[in-house]
């Protein structure tokens, strides 16, 4: 059960009034003045705006609409689309207010709709036309999946208006199309619950897409896995009936002797917490445990797509965590696939168990540099809440990079420390290292505890606990799985323009 097929995309130019569409949607700043878009439908309108601004109905606010119909131009309904002060307007407001537009305009069954925004001229117009393409088509993929689709109407094509319709932005709109169905792809891995998306469901539909895209693809079952050594990970799906996978996958697009960047996931299906479990009260929001996962695999996927010329890897450990007479218990011992060994103080701590050994496969298979992304700790929601992802790597130079790839890609990222305090919170009287280290700096300790498998790797950790899935439906999106991070992922390996 998939998403319903994205609509067309293409360019339009010209005057306002000419524009042939179901629903024409116009952004209007909330600035003293009319500019841009917004005083050219007033005009054309004989002043239809500026009356509704001097009324005070309409003010401008981010995501605040107004209803013009019937509108005299070709474009018979229009809808003025508040885009808040036209200084605080940036590429992840414009991406938001592109997806708000075609919800809107599929709510009133248009088919056909034209955006004509009005963006900072401090923009890069090509990031524009990606950001309002990659909306329109993430602002139509729901989290509803088991109800009656029948009526959400369907939209079959949107129109970016620009002034400039060149070679150049066609390609920007093809990148932000592309990039938004992979995003699309992840999220709906997030959205299926876990009785559906087992490690092995996940491990089919990765490898199906994989062919379809020409990315090669290898599965680990669980044999291959011991094979591996990997008995950290194992540690984790032992106390589940559903046997775990691993899966890699490699884009080749880049020169041979060119580096090979690594996106490493977590993919837990479900986390009960194992024998350490969880309350009863959000468990099964631990569906989405295995966003991580989906974020690395819909980057390679997207990186493919566009035909970047660059190398990368993704490696995603796919285990459900379940409690059971064959559950890892708290005091356990295992080694891991690098040969350091680890005592479990809590069952629930798993998602470090799983990316300890999957990093360290990344770095077996080539990895030059490493990006984890995971739904790693409750404490990354205290720290940064569900405004930002938490970055934390080696060398700082690298989490800079990665830092300012997210900010390019308007998504929120913000750095957080290793000091080695952290590392001593996680030294073990039996073995190298315990997987928990306390209540305090809890989203730390996992970094640090992460530190033990990358060696000498430039390596940086996401954690996505926080932004990886809403619990509020929006004007942009439905509740559901966000796809965190995976815009940043694609910028960081592929930088647009
Ligand atoms: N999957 C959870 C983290 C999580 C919590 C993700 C809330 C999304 C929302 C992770 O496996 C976990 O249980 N972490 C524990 C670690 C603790 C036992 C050290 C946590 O954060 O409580
Ligand atoms: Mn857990
Ligand atoms: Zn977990």
């Amino acid at each position: 059960m998939t998403s319903s097929s994205p609509p067309t995309l293409n360019l339009v130019s010209g005057p306002l009034a000419d524009v042939e569409a179901d629903l024409l949607v116009v952004t209007c700043a909330q600035d003293e003045t009319l500019s841009g878009k917004a005083a050219e439908l007033d005009s054309a309108t004989d002043g239809l705006v500026k009356g509704l601004v001097a009324s005070g109905s309409f003010k401008g606010r981010a995501y605040q609409t107004e209803w013009i119909f019937p509108a005299p131009l070709k474009s018979r309904r229009v809808l003025l689309l508040g885009s808040g002060k036209a200084a605080d307007l940036d590429l992840r407001t414009l991406r938001r207010l592109a997806a708000a537009a075609v919800r809107h305009g599929r709510g009133k069954k248009a088919g056909r709709i034209c955006l004509a925004f009005d963006p900072p001229l401090s923009l890069n117009a090509h990031a524009v036309i990606q950001a309002l393409a990659d909306g329109a088509v993430t602002g139509l993929a729901d989290s509803d999946l088991y109800k009656d689709q029948a009526n959400k109407g369907g939209v079959s094509e949107v129109s970016i208006w620009t002034a400039d319709t060149g070679e150049a932005e066609e390609a920007a709109l093809q990148r932000g199309l592309k990039i938004a169905e992979q995003i699309n792809f992840g999220r709906w891995l997030g959205d299926e619950p876990s009785n559906v998306m087992s490690p092995e469901r996940v491990a089919d539909e990765v490898s199906r897409r994989a062919e379809v895209l020409g990315v090669k693809c290898t599965v680990l079952d669980e044999d291959e896995i011991r094979a591996g050594d990997m008995r950290s990970l194992l540690s984790v799906s032992q106390g589940s009936a559903r046997p775990p996978r691993v899966v890699v996958l490699e884009y080749r697009g880049g020169a041979n002797e060119a580096e090979t960047l690594a996106f490493v996931g977590k993919g837990v299906t479900f986390d009960t917490g194992g024998i350490s479990i969880k309350p009863a009260a959000d468990m099964h929001y631990m569906k989405y445990d295995m966003c991580g996962a989906a974020a690395a695999v819909s980057a390679v996927f997207a990186l493919a797509s566009i035909g970047a010329k660059v190398n990368v890897l993704g490696v995603v450990g796919l285990v459900e965590n379940m409690p059971s007479g064959t559950a890892m218990r708290p005091g356990d011992v295992v080694r891991a696939a690098n040969g350091k060994s680890i005592e479990i103080i809590n069952t629930d701590a798993e998602g470090r168990l799983v990316l300890a050994d999957v990093l360290d496969l990344a770095r077996k298979r080539g990895a030059n540099k490493l990006v984890d992304i995971a739904t790693l700790t409750g404490a990354i929601k205290v720290a940064l809440g569900t405004a930002a992802t938490g970055a934390m790597g080696s060398p700082q130079t690298w989490v800079d990079t990665v830092v300012a790839a997210a900010d390019r890609a308007g998504e929120r990222l913000w750095p957080l420390p290793i000091f080695p305090e952290y590392l001593d919170q996680i030294k073990s009287n039996i073995a190298d290292v315990m997987n928990t280290g306390g209540r305090y700096g809890g989203a730390l300790t996992a970094g640090a505890f992460l530190q033990q498998f990358v060696g000498d790797t430039p390596w940086v950790h996401l954690d996505v606990a926080g932004t990886a899935w809403t619990e509020k439906d929006s004007a942009w999106q439905m509740k559901g799985a966000t796809g965190s991070m995976i815009r940043t992922l694609i910028e960081l390996a592929d930088p647009a323009g």
